[in-house]
């Protein structure tokens, strides 16, 4: 089965085993199918990158639904199946003015993934709304609910992507949204758009100034191949950044999450190091954001894999600062 409509960096490569999951029940079945491992999930296909044959099996998530399964004064919580699509549910929910989802508009990709790399932006992760995630572990063959602390979510990382890796499908997530939303609007550029709108803050002109910013910076897969950010923000000890300031007084720097540490701007290393906008053959570097790699046409995995090793090398010799992909690689 060809995958290249099914990732949006446009990769061609060719799945040994192909199923489509549209119900709990079908999971169940598998081990009766006796479907080759390894088994593979695929939702959106918008943070993997292939290699020119998938071997085992990809099971292409298509478990649908939004159940409003409990209600408050306050409160709204959505049960959803893993299959819906992202933005879908994000619209479904600003448009009935609840908050909580309105800052991660137009990301791509399923409900099913977003967990598992605890997808951001503007201010806002998806941990933030996630009550639990509903699993079905295929070793045990059962069905399990993780909850938000069960769930150890960090900065693009999860449970999903260390202890419970390639063990996991996801079949539901629930999410606790707000009536009276709480807006986050500190992000620079969403009170900049906001001001450009002509428009006060609220949970739909949030979304909406989202939505035109990701359009103005990030590619649209549909018109060249890409995966969203490519590489994590690093983060790097206080120590480390002070003496980095001091020798690039440019240096943008965040304070991170962990313990005594400042996270840095990917893009502005990859940038600085005269990535952006580069192209190789197939290859390149987007030209609005450096974060972002893409694939002008017939781009094999191995020739982004190289041009992203090329990056972290070139990053690492003149900052000393060591990236991480973000995207997932499916290798053989
Ligand atoms: N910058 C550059 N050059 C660029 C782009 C950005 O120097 O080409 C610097 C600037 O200093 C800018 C800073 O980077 O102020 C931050 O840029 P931006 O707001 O675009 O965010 P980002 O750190 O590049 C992260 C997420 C995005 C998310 C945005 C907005 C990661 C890996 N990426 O990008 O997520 O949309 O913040 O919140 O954390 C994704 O994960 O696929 C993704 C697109």
């Amino acid at each position: 089965m060809p995958l290249q409509a099914h990732n949006t960096f446009g990769i061609a490569s060719l799945a040994e085993h192909f199923i489509e999951i549209e119900t709990r029940e079908h999971l169940v079945q598998l081990p009766v199918l006796n479907a080759p491992k390894p088994w593979r999930v695929l939702g959106g296909g918008s943070n993997i990158l292939l290699e020119e044959t998938t071997s085992g099996t990809v099971l292409k998530n298509r478990i649908t639904g939004i159940e409003l399964i409990g209600e408050s004064d306050e409160f709204v919580i959505l049960k959803v199946g893993s299959g819906e699509i992202w933005h879908d549910l994000v619209m479904f929910t600003v448009g009935r003015g609840w908050g909580g989802l309105e800052n991660l508009a137009l990301i791509p990709g399923t409900v099913g993934a977003a967990p598992i790399q605890n997808i951001g932006a503007y201010g806002v992760e998806v941990k933030d709304t996630i009550t639990e995630v509903e699993v079905w572990l295929w070793e045990e063959n059962r069905l399990a609910t993780i909850s938000n602390e069960a769930a150890q979510f960090g900065y693009r990382d999860s449970i999903f992507k260390q202890q419970l890796r390639g063990k996991f499908f996801v079949v539901s997530v629930s999410f606790r949204l707000r009536k009276n939303a709480v807006l986050h609007t500190e992000y620079g550029a969403i009170e900049a758009e906001l001001h450009t709108m002509g428009a006060v803050p609220s949970v739909a002109n949030i979304a909406q100034a989202v939505m035109n910013i990701r359009r103005s910076k990030l590619p649209d897969p549909k018109i060249v191949g890409n995966a969203g950010s490519f590489f994590k923000n690093p983060s790097v000890q206080n120590s480390k950044f002070d003496a980095l300031k001091k020798a690039y007084p440019a240096m943008p720097g965040y304070p991170s999450k962990l313990e005594s540490s400042t996270k840095i701007p990917a893009a502005w290393l990859i940038e600085q190091c005269g990535w952006k906008g580069f192209r190789r053959g197939n290859v390149g570097v987007h030209d609005r954001q450096a974060l972002v790699l893409v694939n002008y046409g017939e781009a094999t995995g191995a020739d982004i894999w190289q041009l992203s090793e090329d990056i972290l090398q070139s990053v690492f010799d003149t900052y000393g600062v060591q990236l991480e992909r973000e995207v997932q690689v499916w290798s053989n």
